[in-house]
């Protein structure tokens, strides 16, 4: 038999998915994979029965039907100073999973290299390495997951062709500050680099934290591809519809990369997520009011564990540090969890480029009686 392409085997196989396999096999509640167990709002269920009795079923627009992308660009321009022109600054993905690899793609020449925020949401990485380019590490500082300063200007003087920012952040709930984000600005300008974000949490931030999109900040619009997607906003992560939002030129080439990696999203579904666009303001409050009690919900069991545990500016996800527990790691935590107290995360490792194995990473996005069931096990069966 040949062998398969030698970059495949600088990265592993998904960790969260094969976490989701291992709580299916052992019916435990599955709070690894970060997709929310109740239905999408009613009305959006309602447009895609209607959408699939329309005249939806062929090719759409490889960079997005128009309707989508008109909705799209009215929503994002409500809530930023951005003037999204649909037809200009706008290709939909399959996911913001596929928009990243757009993204890295139209950035980079094989041989760049990429900054990347650890710990990091496990896309990056194998984003990169397929793209050809090469991922760099700059340490997020645990309690509030800053970076240095230093260690930044470190990582540019590398010359890299991009960074990625994921704000908020998957795993450790960080919402970048205002002065953060200039810093990393003025050194993609200083270093004339791309930055590269990912933004699908952008409605689910946490008062005080307030999210501010790179692309908004002054002078970041002509260096930057905001990817964003549907699939956490509406809790529709089956339907796999995202986007890459960034100048005329960029967007121009990130088609090309679009159309030849999957033609296009789904018709029919892009036709159904337009009404999500369009939803009114209330819609998001609502969301995160209802995020806002998960999270309380959750992280009030996880006290009584006596266990420490990280408190998200935004997202929603927890790391909970298992060190005091006596496991060999935490890849063996997860899985003793699974099997003896029912309850599913990620090995915390997975996300960190650093040797750190002392978090699992749950997730709170799911109907309050499974948070109240997942709970209820972890703080009757997990002691500090
Ligand atoms: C930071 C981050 N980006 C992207 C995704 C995937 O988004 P999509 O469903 O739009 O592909 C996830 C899913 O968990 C995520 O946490």
């Amino acid at each position: 038999m040949p062998a398969t392409a030698s970059r495949l085997a600088i990265f592993q196989e998904s960790v969260i998915r094969e976490m989701t396999r291992l709580a299916n096999r052992h019916q435990a509640i599955n709070l690894a994979q970060g997709f929310p167990d109740f239905d999408p709002p009613a009305a959006l269920i309602a447009a895609l029965e209607q959408s699939a009795r329309g005249a939806f079923h062929q090719y759409s627009i490889t960079w997005g039907s128009a309707r989508f992308r008109q909705a799209l660009a009215a929503k994002i321009n409500r809530f930023t100073r951005l003037a999204i022109d649909p037809d200009k600054h706008l290709v939909t993905t399959c996911g913001s999973t596929e928009a990243m690899m757009v993204a890295m793609m139209t950035a980079c020449n094989p041989g760049d290299k990429v900054i990347v925020f650890s710990p990091f949401y496990e896309n990056y990485a194998a984003d990169a390495i397929l793209s050809g380019a090469e991922p760099i590490y700059v340490s997020l500082r645990p309690p509030g997951f800053g970076f240095d300063p230093g260690d930044l200007r470190r990582a540019f003087r590398q010359n890299p062709k991009a960074l990625v920012l994921c704000n908020p952040s998957n795993p450790c709930g960080k919402v970048f500050t205002r002065e953060e984000l200039l810093f990393i600005l003025a050194l993609a300008q200083e270093h004339d680099a791309f930055v590269i974000t990912d933004e699908v949490y952008e409605h689910i931030v946490y008062a005080p934290a307030e999210h501010i999109p790179f692309a908004t900040l002054p002078g970041a619009w002509e260096r930057t591809l905001s990817c964003g997607s549907l699939s956490k906003t509406y809790s529709i992560t089956g339907w796999r519809l995202g986007y890459v939002a960034a100048p005329m030129e960029i967007i121009a080439q990130a088609r090309k990369v679009h159309d030849f990696l999957t033609v296009g999203a789904a018709a029919p579904l892009q036709e159904a997520a337009a009404t999500a666009l369009e939803f009114p303001d209330t819609y998001y409050a609502d969301l995160l009011a209802e995020y806002s009690r998960k999270r309380d919900i959750f992280l009030g069991y996880l006290r009584q564990t006596g266990l420490p545990f990280t408190t998200p500016q935004g997202a929603y996800y927890t790391l909970v540090d298992i060190s005091s527990l006596g496991f060999a790691s935490d890849r063996i935590a997860a899985e003793e969890l699974t099997r003896r107290i029912g309850v599913t995360g990620v090995p915390g490792s997975s996300f960190f480029r650093e040797p750190v194995h002392r978090y699992i990473r749950f997730h709170f996005a799911k109907k309050d009686e499974t948070l109240h069931a997942a709970g209820e096990r972890l703080a009757s069966k997990l002691r500090a």
